[in-house]
């Protein structure tokens, strides 16, 4: 098998490339990546040099580009994580997360028309479901439920899918999407709340909690995504949407709560901030679907996740020193100066 990666030098694209390396030697792996603030290749190193490893810096939604590469490497599968990812950025400015997620994902999907593959999977979020009351812990997203969107970001991949299945329809294109909770574990970058926390937890600077911190995450392991997505990779899965969570639902604060603890910093580092706009309150996943056609079950239990992650920034602070070090700062002073 021939695979194109996109987005894959990002944190979930990289666990990715190396869960796939890892489990299927045999195949050729190319990642396509603009390299935008979020894309890393320090994290590429350990695959760099292997012979079935290929790295292409380049912009999904450039199509000569694009076309350039189909045409070369004649990929059997594709699977499309480039994205712009962060909520707060896309409420800041929202023109590239339409270029990139949703222009992006045409480009690459006309591309697999025009040379064929065997499977396009789109990989896509549970915020496209909108968000779920605080009040009504009986309820989950499930796979059947209208699309809505309350940020740039998820209005973005909401578009991305419903095309995505437009071209299903009407191409016939061999497509699969997957959407997902949220993700933790090595190389998420530090704007994202878990390593965010993380990495202020160290310095003692004070913890930035939006609004009242009960709005609510469904957390996964992101080695469970990625086998999520191999699974359905490899199965009988064309056409079909699959949901990926693990019934781990914590509120912000909780969360929060059990990083400080883990380092041994005070609760007092604790600060509430003005609210995210349009604030989804919770997530929560039915993974019954993915459990019941592909025999998918999380491996990895939040205590163990977390620990484990936390052990990582720990082990790794050369990785996301160097990006907070940087214009990451601006970011910063923008984002939370004023909050
Ligand atoms: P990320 O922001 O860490 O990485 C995105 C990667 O895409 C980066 O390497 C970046 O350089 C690359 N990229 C951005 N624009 C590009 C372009 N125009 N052309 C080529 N490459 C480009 O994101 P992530 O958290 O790893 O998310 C990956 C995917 O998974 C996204 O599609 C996201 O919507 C989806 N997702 C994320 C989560 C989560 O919790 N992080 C959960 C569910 C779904
Ligand atoms: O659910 C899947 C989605 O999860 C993915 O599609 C997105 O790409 C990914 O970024 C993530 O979106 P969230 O908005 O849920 O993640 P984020 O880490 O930005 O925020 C998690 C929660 O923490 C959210 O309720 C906002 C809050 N938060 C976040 C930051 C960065 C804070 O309270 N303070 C912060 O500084």
């Amino acid at each position: 098998m021939n695979i194109l990666v996109t987005g894959g030098a990002g944190f979930i694209g990289s666990n990715f490339v190396f869960y796939y390396l890892r489990e299927h030697p045999e195949d050729q792996l190319t990642v396509l990546d603009a390299l935008t603030y979020a894309g890393n290749l320090q994290t590429l190193q350990p695959v760099m040099e292997q012979e079935n490893f290929h790295f292409v810096k380049g912009d999904v939604a450039d199509r000569e580009t694009v076309f350039a590469l189909f045409e070369e490497k004649k990929f059997d599968i594709v699977v499309n994580f480039a994205a712009e990812s962060h909520v707060d950025r896309s409420i800041e400015d929202p023109g590239v997360f339409l270029r990139t997620n949703i222009l992006g994902t045409q480009v690459l999907m006309d591309a697999a028309r025009a040379f064929g593959v065997s499977r396009f999977h789109q990989v896509g979020t549970d915020e496209v479901y909108g968000d779920l009351p605080l009040d009504r812990p009986d309820l989950f997203f499930t796979e059947d439920m209208p699309l809505t969107a309350s940020s740039p970001y998820s209005a973005s991949k909401a578009s991305a899918d419903l095309l995505a299945m437009a071209y299903h329809r009407t191409y016939g294109l061999p497509v699969s999407i997957s959407r997902c909770s949220n993700n933790y574990g090595p190389y998420q970058f530090p704007e994202k709340l878990i390593p965010l926390m993380i990495a202020n937890a160290l310095a003692d600077k004070p913890l930035p909690v939006y609004g009242t911190g009960e709005n609510v995450r469904d957390w996964l392991y992101v080695e469970d995504h990625c086998r999520a997505i191999d699974l359905i990779l490899r199965g009988d899965a064309v056409g079909r949407v699959y949901n990926i969570g693990g019934h781990n639902e914590k509120t912000n604060l909780d969360v929060v709560k059990t990083i400080l603890k883990q380092l041994g910093k005070p609760e007092s580092l604790i600060t509430f901030v003005g609210d995210r706009k349009g604030h989804d309150l919770r997530y929560a996943i039915d993974p019954a679907k993915i459990h019941a056609d592909l025999g998918w079950l999380p491996q990895t239990d939040f205590d163990t996740g977390i620990r484990q992650t936390i052990d990582w920034y720990l082990e790794n602070k050369e990785w996301w020193e160097t990006i907070i070090s940087g214009e990451y700062q601006q970011y910063y002073e923008k984002m939370y100066g004023n909050r």
